[in-house]
């Protein structure tokens, strides 16, 4: 873990009033981790903008029973290659299926295959999420032993 510095912040009381409601609601305990949390997001979302190595979920939902759909969905993930880690395969009821593709990558390769895989017919939700192990961001949480929570992004 880096040295901690302390830091003053000067804004309006409206905004930090509901700044505080806000992260009560979250479960935060102090405005110290809630900003910190802010920081490493904006850190991450130019990690992101950059096209730097990324992992990333893709959640689909899906109506298998559109003809070649499952086909066309296995077909991009083999034409990903290495890019794709894993697949998980639920059977949500007679129609739907839900998948999660986990993949690592350029952030903008990994976009681009969701966006194909999004436009599918028959795909009726794909929400993607991109994040990095955290060693880029400066104070992560990955430094903390005691506090070794998953971050979402
Ligand atoms: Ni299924």
């Amino acid at each position: 873990m880096s040295q901690l510095t302390r830091t003053g912040v000067s804004l309006e009381e409206d905004l930090l009033k509901e700044f505080d409601r806000l992260i009560t609601k979250r479960g935060y305990q102090n405005r110290s981790e809630a900003i910190r949390d802010l920081i490493r997001e904006a850190l991450l979302a130019e990690i992101v903008d950059s096209n730097k190595p990324v992992v990333g979920t893709l959640t689909l939902v899906y109506d298998h029973h559109v003809p070649n759909l499952s086909e066309k969905l296995t077909e991009s993930q083999h034409a990903a290659g290495a890019m794709v880690l894993a697949a998980t395969h639920v059977h949500l009821d007679h129609h739907y299926c839900l998948e999660v593709i986990i993949m690592k990558g350029r952030s903008k390769d990994i976009q681009t295959m969701a966006d194909r895989i999004r436009a599918l017919r028959g795909v009726e939700l794909g929400k993607l999420v991109l994040t990095n192990s955290g060693k880029e961001l400066k104070g992560s949480k990955h430094a903390h032993p005691h506090s070794h929570q998953e971050r979402t992004a």
